[in-house]
Parts: structure tokens; sequence; C-alpha cells
């Protein structure tokens, strides 16, 4: 343990503006923001192994940080952890018991502190300028440099690999048949009618939807009994579009069935220019961020003025505070579209959570939720909201 360390445990009270000089002190000094309990340990014991964990000052802070503030002392510690910013802390690092900082937080019961949400702004800060630096990294990257690891290759990573894949629908779940990877499960009914009655919100005689991912056709069923007058559905796996017709889908009168994958089938849709939204809703599989970034580009061309476009918000589910910044992150994103982005909050199903016992997540390789509260997102155009 190190002297920085010692000090972000606050051995003394009251918590003063000595603690924000002493510990610029040590930063300024050459002690990295950063610098892990761990790695303390190992220089104190001359251990030459890299630590597999990394418990940082910011965590300690979180740790130790007395419930019991005065403003006084809660401006001081707010400011430690301005200076461990400045510094280049970082807000995602875990700990022996895999937290991060934020999660300490919100283990102790934390969550409604100023101090949660820094670290939260941090994350948002870092994402953005990963997102910026990975952009000129390309050019770095030598041919061949780039080894895909296992799960980068797996079918819920990459989407060649599960357009590949087979897929099994089971009792209440579509997994995929080797790896049991849940694509969709029932539990999350209650979000697909949260969003077929956003999307449909300005329904009326003529309402037109678009859905982007089929599943277990739990929302196109939803929206089916919104009568609208056009139903527009994009699916790109091939089981899923035979269980499609299988089910009448393709019969429907006010049904088109877009059979491909969103990014050639709206951009055809795009050209024609001829078909516009009342509702949009986004929910596919084996997609990540930076895929959704791009649909913002066909969202702003095919929904109406007043239209709403929503999506399934997995973002960084597995773990709150991530959770957390990607649902600011989109907010800024979709702000940079011209949409603005209003959550509803709803209360996730407590079995989600069962450790031990039996389990909706017993048949399912990963378990991809991990919050008590999904965010349903509604985004609209600015001048519409
Ligand atoms: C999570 S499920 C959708 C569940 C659906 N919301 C429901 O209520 O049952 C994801 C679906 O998206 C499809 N999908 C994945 N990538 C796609 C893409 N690029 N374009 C179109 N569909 C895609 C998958 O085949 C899968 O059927």
């Amino acid at each position: 343990m190190s002297q920085l360390h010692d000090l972000c445990k606050f051995p003394t009270r009251p918590i003063t503006v000595e603690y924000v000089s002493q510990l610029r002190s040590y930063l300024s000094s050459g002690v990295p923001a950063t610098y892990t309990v761990e790695e303390a340990y190992n220089y104190e014991n001359r251990v030459e192994t890299e630590p597999a964990t990394a418990t940082t000052p910011l965590h300690l802070i979180c740790t130790h940080v007395p419930t019991d503030l005065d403003e006084g002392e809660t401006a001081v510690v707010d400011e430690m952890c301005d200076v461990l910013f400045e510094y280049g802390a970082g807000w995602s690092f875990t700990d022996v018991n895999n937290e991060t900082p934020g999660c300490v937080l919100i283990r102790r019961g934390l969550k409604d502190w100023a101090l949660y949400e820094k670290l939260v702004d941090a994350g948002v800060r870092a994402e953005l300028l990963l997102r910026k630096v990975s952009e000129y990294d390309v050019e770095f990257v030598e041919e061949g440099e780039v080894v895909a690891s296992e799960e980068a290759a797996a079918p819920s990573h990459n989407q060649q690999a599960f357009l590949e894949s087979k897929l099994e629908y089971v009792d209440d779940a579509l997994v995929t048949k080797e790896r049991k990877d849940g694509v969709m499960m029932s539990w999350e009914s209650d979000i697909m009618q949260l969003a077929a009655d956003s999307i449909t919100v300005n329904g009326s005689d003529d309402l037109c939807i678009l859905n982007i991912g089929f599943g277990m056709g739990i929302i196109d069923t939803m929206l089916q009994q919104k009568n609208p007058r056009k139903h527009y559905i994009c699916e790109a796996h091939p089981d899923v579009l035979a269980k499609m017709k299988q089910d009448g889908w393709f019969e429907k009168a006010n049904v088109v069935v877009l059979s491909g994958r969103w990014q050639d089938e709206l951009d055809k849709l795009l050209s024609q220019g001829t078909v516009f939204f009342d509702g949009i809703y986004y929910d596919t599989f084996s997609e990540h961020y930076s895929d959704m970034l791009e649909l913002f580009d066909y969202v702003v061309g095919l929904l109406k003025p007043d239209g709403v476009f929503s999506f399934f918000n997995g973002l960084g589910a597995d773990r709150q505070v991530i959770y957390e910044v990607y649902k600011k992150l989109v907010q800024i994103d979709l702000e940079n579209y011209g949409l603005r982005c209003r959550f509803k909050e709803m209360r996730v199903p407590p079995e989600l959570f069962k450790k031990g016992g039996e389990s909706i997540w017993d048949d399912i390789k990963r378990s991809y939720w991990s919050c008590p509260i999904y965010y349903h997102p509604e985004a609209t155009f600015m001048d519409f909201s």
C-alpha cells in the first residue's frame, strides 16, 4: 500500500482541502492516477508477475468514502476525483471483486451521489475518445496483426458467423443451436409491448411501421394488433425467415418482409424514396454499437417528421454502470442526428437476478442482462419533441 492509497482511504476527519493538496503532490511527483494496490504490493514484495486485478485510487475512494460527509467534505471528495481524472484515472478498471469504482458505489447504495454521475460522465468521455482514437488506429494495424479471439469470432459477436449458424426455437427462447447463445427470450415481452406502443403512438388509419429483427415475432405480433396499413419486417437469418414462412407472415396482406440484412434492404428502400415510417424499431443480434450508429443514417432518412424511433436497449446491460454510460452516449449520438432521446424506466423481472436454484439463464450460455431497470428509448426529431 502506498501513501497515495492510504490517502484515498480517508484516514482522518474532517476531510479538508489538505487532502486535495496531498493528492496533487503525489500525482505531480509522478505517481500514476491508475497506480493500483496490486502494483504497490508487487513492488514492495518484489513480485514480477503482472497483477490480474486493478484496485485503483478511485476504487479506494468509492470503498472508503464515509457516508456522513458534510457539504464541505463532499466538495473535497468530488475535487479529489476531478484531480484523479485530470491525471488520467480510469473509470472501468476492475478490482478483485470484478467491480469498477461505479459498481462499488452501487453496492454501497450510493448511486444517487454526484460522485457516481462523475464516474458515468468519465465513462462517456472515455468512450467518445476511444472511438476517435480507434478511427485513427486502423491506419496503424499491419496486415495479419489482428488475431480474432474466440469470443470475437463467435456468432454472438460476429454477424457472418451468426447468419451461418443454425438456430433453434425452444421453450420461451430462440437460441443458436450449437453454443446456446440466447438470441431472443420471452422475458423481454413487456419490453416489446412498451416498444410496440411507442412506435405506433402516432397511429392513424395510415400507420406505416418498420421492425428490424423478427426473432420470435413477439413485437411483430403486437404490432399486427395495432392494425397497421403497412408493416415492414426486415430479417436476415434463413432459419428465422423459414419460421416466418411457416407461420404465414409472408401471406399477410399488410406485411412486407424484407428478406436480408437491414444494411442492404434499407439502402434499397431509401433509394426508392417512396416509403416513410411512423415508427421504426431495431432489435437485431450479433451487431455492435457501431452498427447502430450506421443505422441512424437510415432512420433519419426513413422516419416521418413526427415519427418515433426505438430500439432494444441492451447496450452494456451486463454491468449497470456501463449501461448508464451507454444511455448517455446514445443520447449524444442521436442528438447529432437531430433526434432527442428520452427513456422510460421499467423494472425487469426479478428472476433475471436469481442466483442459484432455477434461473432464466440456466440453458443459456451467457446472461446478457444484470440491471434492475430497463431504460426504454424513444427518439423523435427535435422539432417535434
Ligand atoms: C433479438 S431478435 C429480435 C426479437 C424481436 N424483437 C422479437 O420481438 O421477437 C434479433 C433478430 O434480428 C435478426 N438480425 C440480426 N442481424 C440482422 C441484420 N443485420 N438485419 C436484419 N435482421 C437481423 C436475427 O436473425 C434475429 O431474428
